[in-house]
């Protein structure tokens, strides 16, 4: 054994038998011999104030033999244990849990939790494997599987009944039911960075993910590499072969809603007759104080049922959540019976089969709009660098002064951390051949011209070396689109990623925008003109007068109307754009929009940080903002709070005129919202006659 494995489950073996001097730690003790260590670790245990350390778990409900090694493994070994995921259910979770595993195997399977096969696939140190042992009158037969050695070894010493595989779940492990119904129950690793990477296609969990990448256009569905992701898919797959079951497991809740799991839905429906997801919320990006999580984590976590009778092919969803502070949500859960739960019918729909109750007849409005990608020719998302230390700085000067380094050397030379990254960024953006990856080429490049202001983050425009040897993904040559004279709308798909409050992912900009001008990327940028040679063309491929339309939807996106009423499509999808019968509607809507706009353009506010560019015409002036951009005004845009985040990214750099005029531009969008808002409510453009 692994001598780091041994020493671990030799000090957990003393913690346990101080904590329960009946309990037979044999097993982790044997072979072990140095009486000299064990004696030192039982001498620090003696001293220890144990009772405290129990009252303190006691008073959470937690038996302190599974929880404390939470504790321990986080501090034992604390990659491990992040790169695993370790997160310990709290027991609140785990009889509700095996409550409903009971209540769906009795109701739609007709059989009892006795006569299953539960499997927990990730056990730890036997969380809900104990509960059942301990705390319920069941008894099934039961499989843990662990791919820690250490905790595997504690489950078995813990656990009477049930068997404990060291095995890795993503790899297949042979489940053999002998004829009993299958429940797997747990609660898969928490890991956005998988441990498990599985990009080989032809592996046994590749082949199984392709069928929740199905149809998918997305270049790198990097939410589907999320673990809990694979434990759901193997579980399925597992079901499936046992032709009958129930999976029940505590996850992550964004494969409910996201777009980028609309196959991996598609696909659960299919697989299984029935599915109740109890979402629980507590997504604490999303800023609601009164909705905490139930895990110290932030992204927002469900429990969720998949029920498999024959696999039909129309599923029924059921959903219910539960909303609140952390110790109300698992004072209910303790007592929650999901057979009493009211359950409603998430009735999931194409195009993206979302898990979450929607308006069906807010949907069918929503999806009669105009959609982007209809009002708009070329598109695309925001560029990439990869490297934004090299490729982005505050200055003109600054990218200049490291192309100084790079074209001559004057720093360092070939060790340089500059010129290192350029070289880093180059061979991974451009494999060249021997001869041409040495950078004195760059000499022969006007690389001078190649530096743009470009538009980093809501109201912070920053300078970049704009090209292919300085950013992964300059995405040229349609960028140059925006190199000209130009505007264009950058919008995110599936605002509630953000975590803001309400929709949020819109801004405008005339050069080319970061690709994560929004909080979580995925800035979609519609210009409003494309150039073929020198001819300017409109890109808007509706009729009308194309200016007018442009701001008129850059207004209707900022109005708290349109976010509010169609915020759970807005969720999922790109907004849609209602045409209003009135007629009147889309020029005074249009004016405020090209007030917006050329606030959010910074243009026309004195002191001028940034001042139009050549052939852009006149700037508006502005009328001096409302409270002098002072009384803490702020807003979110695209997840980041303004002016704040604006202001702290650029602390330093900015004279104190310029800090005023993003906090003036902020109170003017609030003051130009407030009156879009007012002409939206009174002449919704959704309305019909
Ligand atoms: C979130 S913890 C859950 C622990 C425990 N079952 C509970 O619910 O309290 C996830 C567990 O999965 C284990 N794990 C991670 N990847 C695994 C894999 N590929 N196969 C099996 N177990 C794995 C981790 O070591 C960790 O013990």
């Amino acid at each position: 054994m692994h001598g780091d494995v041994r020493a671990q489950t030799v000090a957990y073996a003393l913690l346990l038998r101080r904590l329960d001097p009946y309990l037979d730690v044999s097993s982790l003790l044997d072979g072990f011999d140095d009486p000299a260590a064990i004696a030192h670790a039982q001498e620090v245990l003696d001293a220890a104030d144990i009772e405290s350390v129990c009252a303190l778990y006691a008073s959470d409900d937690k038996d302190p033999a599974v929880y404390f090694y939470e504790q321990f493994a986080r501090f034992y070994d604390p990659a491990s244990a992040r790169g695993r995921g370790t997160l310990y259910t709290p027991p609140q979770l785990v009889s509700c849990i095996v409550r409903g595993v009971d209540w769906l195997l009795r109701e739609r399977i007709g059989v009892t939790l006795d006569d299953a096969l539960v499997v927990d696939p990730c056990c730890g140190v036997g969380t809900f494997l104990r509960h059942i042992e301990l705390q319920t009158e069941h008894r099934p037969k039961m499989i843990g599987v662990e791919l820690m050695p250490a905790a595997c070894r504690i489950a078995r010493c813990l656990l009477r009944e049930a068997e404990v595989l060291e095995a890795n779940w993503l790899s297949d492990v042979p489940i053999d039911a002998r004829g009993r119904v299958v429940a797997i129950v747990g609660n898969p690793p928490y890991s956005g960075r998988s441990a498990n990477p599985c990009f080989d296609k032809l592996s046994m969990l590749g082949a199984l993910m392709g069928e929740y990448r199905d149809g998918l256009r997305e270049r790198n569905p990097k939410w589907l590499q999320d673990d809990y992701v694979k434990f759901i898919r193997m579980a399925q797959h597992q079901i499936e072969r046992a032709g009958r079951g129930v999976v029940a497991f505590v996850t992550n809740h964004s494969y409910l809603f996201n777009p980028t799991f609309r196959a991996m839905r598609r696909s659960l429906a299919r697989a299984f007759d029935a599915i109740y997801v109890l979402d629980l919320g507590g997504n604490v990006k999303r800023l609601d104080k009164l909705d905490e999580n139930v895990f110290p984590i932030q992204m927002g976590v469900a429990i969720s049922f998949f029920v498999r009778i024959a696999g039909s092919a129309d599923s029924e969803v059921r959903y219910a959540s539960i909303r609140g502070t952390r110790r109300e949500k698992l004072s209910k859960l303790a007592s929650l019976e999901p057979r009493s739960v009211t359950w409603t019918d998430a009735a999931p729909a194409e195009p993206f089969h979302i898990f979450v109750p929607q308006d069906s007849g807010l949907r069918e409005e929503f999806y009669g709009f105009a959609s982007l990608f209809e009002i708009f020719g070329e598109h695309t998302m925001g560029f990439v660098t990869s490297q934004d230390s090299f490729a982005i700085a505050f200055t003109k000067q600054e990218v200049l002064s490291r192309m100084g380094v790079l074209r001559f050397g004057q720093c360092a030379g070939s060790s340089s951390p500059l010129r290192m990254e350029a070289d880093a960024t180059r061979k991974r953006t451009e494999p060249r051949t021997p001869e041409t990856a040495c950078l004195p080429d760059l000499e022969d490049c006007h690389v001078e011209d190649e530096i743009i202001e470009v538009l980093y983050r809501p109201f912070d425009r920053r300078w970049a070396w704009y090209s292919r040897q300085s950013m992964e993904r300059p995405r040229l040559p349609f960028m140059r689109n925006l190199m000209r004279q130009n505007l264009a709308l950058a919008i995110g798909r599936a605002g509630q990623v953000t975590g803001s409050d309400e929709w949020d992912v819109v801004f405008v900009t005339d050069r080319p925008a970061d690709l994560n001008l929004f909080r979580r990327g995925g800035a979609k940028l519609f210009p409003r003109y494309v150039y073929k040679g020198d001819q300017r063309i409109s890109n808007m491929r509706v009729g009308g007068d194309h200016d007018e339309l442009f701001a008129y939807i850059y207004a209707l996106l900022h109005s708290r109307a349109y976010r509010e009423r169609y915020a759970e499509l807005l969720a999922a999808d790109y907004p849609r754009i209602p045409m209003p019968q009135d007629e009147r509607v889309i020029p005074k809507l249009a004016e405020l929009g090209r007030r917006l706009m050329d606030v959010h353009l910074m243009r026309g506010f004195r002191p001028h940080p940034y001042p139009p560019r050549s052939g852009e015409g006149e700037a508006r002036p502005h009328p001096s903002p409302p409270h002098g951009g002072e009384g803490g005004c702020s807003i979110t845009i695209g997840g980041y709070r303004e002016p704040e985040k604006c202001l702290n990214d650029r602390s330093g750099v900015d004279t104190q005129e310029t800090a005023e005029a993003v906090r003036a531009a902020v109170a003017r969008t609030l003051e130009t919202r407030a009156e879009i808002d007012e002409m939206v409510t009174q002449n919704p453009p959704w309305r019909r006659a």
